[in-house]
Parts: structure tokens; sequence; C-alpha cells
């Protein structure tokens, strides 16, 4: 090696090299350690329920449950205390303000909106409050949009409702809108309404890239659309093989105004965040989705492997990928472990 000359690691040879040799104890580990996981790099994604004092567990996805507003207030608190700086609100809409336009979406005093308002008030601007922008949570057909007679998702329609949707959320008090539809041109439609409204604070973190993926089986269970949704949704969400689109979606969304981006599902598309970290170099979040969760813990059940080191290995592997965070449903657990 002769100084200036690029270090080529094909020139190091054993013995004089042994890379065990900063492997052999804790403290040279932890001193060599590249990536690290803190519980300032999880979002808590909580399932809110109708009613009061009600904590009703989903069978589909293992300790976790849908939560009544009252009781989202005291997670909102434990999150606090563990350090978790955000949350991610998905309603479980009651069957019957369920319809086919999803106006419920819309409504100033819907079970989200009561959410934030009772987040706000338990914890002040303390904690962030991500809101899900989609209609399958309010629609009678479980679709993300408005569908038309053949039952295609109508794009520029249902983008109309989502902007509506984001502004009803941003009065409530959201700080973080991300839309998780997949619609075209849904980004910059729904920045220009925050501008407008006077939110020029509220954040966007796009979907950016959300495949079509067989993960999300268990959420449709939480939010009550399972039963109802007829068919996918390939004809919005992406199709599980591509990469260059997937670099597409990002780019317009940032040219929208997307503050971060977000790729869905998590583990699987690890590929997807590398690639769209070292191209645009902006934060990337991911999401490690419900069908992820319940394998890890169907793993650790049936004793396939140790549920602490799998959580907190996955979740590691997103920050090593280029993740400024990750929504995973064990953030409490992990950052319970984490502060341990
Ligand atoms: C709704 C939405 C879904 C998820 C987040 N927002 C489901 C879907 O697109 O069908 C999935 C999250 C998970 O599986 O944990 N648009």
């Amino acid at each position: 090696m002769r100084r200036g000359e690029p270090y080529d690691c094909t020139m190091t040879t054993f013995p004089r090299t042994r890379l065990r040799r900063t492997r052999s104890t804790a403290w040279s580990r932890a001193l060599y350690r590249e990536t690290i996981l803190t519980p300032a790099d999880l979002i808590w994604p909580l399932f809110v329920t109708s009613g009061k004092a009600v904590e009703e567990p989903i069978g589909s996805l293992p300790g976790v449950s849908r939560w009544s507003v009252d009781l989202i207030a005291q997670r909102a608190k434990e999150a606090m205390a563990l350090g978790i700086p955000c949350l991610a609100l998905f309603p479980n809409t009651p069957a019957g303000l369920r319809t086919e336009d999803g106006q419920e979406a819309l409504d100033p005093d819907n079970l989200m909106c009561r959410a934030i308002k009772a987040i706000r008030d338990a914890c002040g601007d303390q904690i962030g409050v991500l809101t899900d922008v989609a209609l399958d949570p309010y629609t009678s057909h479980g679709q993300d949009g408005l569908v038309d007679g053949h039952g295609y998702v109508r794009n520029d329609a249902t983008v109309d409702v989502l902007v509506g949707q984001s502004l009803n959320q941003a009065a409530a008090g959201a700080d973080i809108i991300a839309p998780s539809d997949m619609m075209d041109g849904r980004i910059g439609a729904i920045r220009d309404a925050l501008e407008q409204g006077g939110h020029t604070n509220v954040q966007i973190m796009s979907y950016a890239a959300k495949y079509a993926s067989a993960f999300y089986g268990p959420f449709r269970d939480a939010v009550g659309s399972k039963g109802l949704l007829k068919g996918d949704k390939k004809t919005y969400q992406m199709d599980p093989a591509n990469t260059e689109e997937a670099l597409r979606e990002v780019a317009l969304d940032l040219a929208e105004g997307a503050d971060s981006v977000m790729v869905k599902p998590g583990l699987p598309y690890l590929d997807i965040v590398r690639r769209v970290k070292e191209a645009f170099e902006v934060p990337v979040f991911a999401y490690q989705v419900s069908g992820e969760y319940a394998m890890i813990e169907h793993a650790a059940a049936a004793g396939a492997g140790d549920r602490d080191a799998l959580v907190l290995e996955t979740l590691l592997a997103f920050k090593r990928a280029g993740c400024s965070g990750v929504l995973t449903y064990h953030a409490a657990h992990a950052a319970r472990l984490l502060g341990a």
C-alpha cells in the first residue's frame, strides 16, 4: 500500500489480517458496529375501534389489539415513555358506516379524528401522529378508492376524496399524512391543498413503492376490510417483480412534495430500500407489514427461533439497508428490549 493509492482489500492476507480479531469480545464488537437501532427509529402502528375501554385482540396478529379512543391515548403515553417518536393510526370503522363512496373518511368526528385529538390531549406535541390516507377502512367494497361499474378503482375521482380526507386529518391535528392508496398524482394534490389550507408544517410520508403483496392479510382483518374485499389491488399497487418502476414512483412523489418516502412491505423488499436510498439520498422508511409480523410470531411460537432476537435482527436489517425508520407492530416490544 502506497500513500495516496486506493486501499485494495485483496492485498491484505491471512494471517496478518484476521477479521475475527475485532469480533473476539463484546466491547470490540460494540466498537466496530456499523449500524445501530434505537427506539427513535420506530413508528408504532395502532388500530382504533369504537366504544370505551375496549381492547379487542386481533386473531391473525397475535399480541396486537384494536383499542378504543381512550385506550389509544394510553398507548401514546406508553410510546412516549419508551422513546418511540411516532404512532401510525388505522381505524376499524363500524360496518354500518362503510359505504360505496367511503364518505366517512371526511367526517371530522370519525374514529381517526377522535383518536388524533385524544393523543393530542394526552401528549401535546411530544409525539408524532401519522395518519393513513386511503379509503379501504371506509368503503363497503374494501378497495382503497372509488370504483366504477366494472370494479376498477377510478384514479382522479379518488384523488379528490383523498385530498378531503387529508385535510380532515390535518385539521384534527395529524403531523404526517401518509397516503397508502397508490393513486397517480395524489401527493401533489394533497400537498397543494395542505399549503392552501395553512397546514404548511404537516408532513407527507408517501407510501411511494407499495407492492400488491400477499403479506397484508392480517391488516385487512384488523381494519375489517378482509371479508368485504373481492379481487385484489393489482391495478394500483405495484407488481412485486418491478424495481425500475419503484424508482419512478419515488421520483414522482418527491417532485410532488413528499417529505419522505416509504417502501412496503419491508424485509422482502430491502433491495428496493437500498436502491431508493442510493438513487435519491432522501429519508426512506419501510413498513414491516402485518404478514411479516405474523411470520415472526408464529415462527417463534413454533420454536423456530428466539422471538426477541428475531425482532431485533429484522429491525436492524432495515437500518443497515438504509432506512431512517421502520413502521412495525413490534415497536413497543422492541423499544423495551432496546431500553433494557
Ligand atoms: C391500506 C393499507 C394497507 C396496509 C397499510 N395501509 C393494506 C392494503 O393496502 O391492502 C397494510 C399494512 C399491513 O399489512 O400491516 N391502504
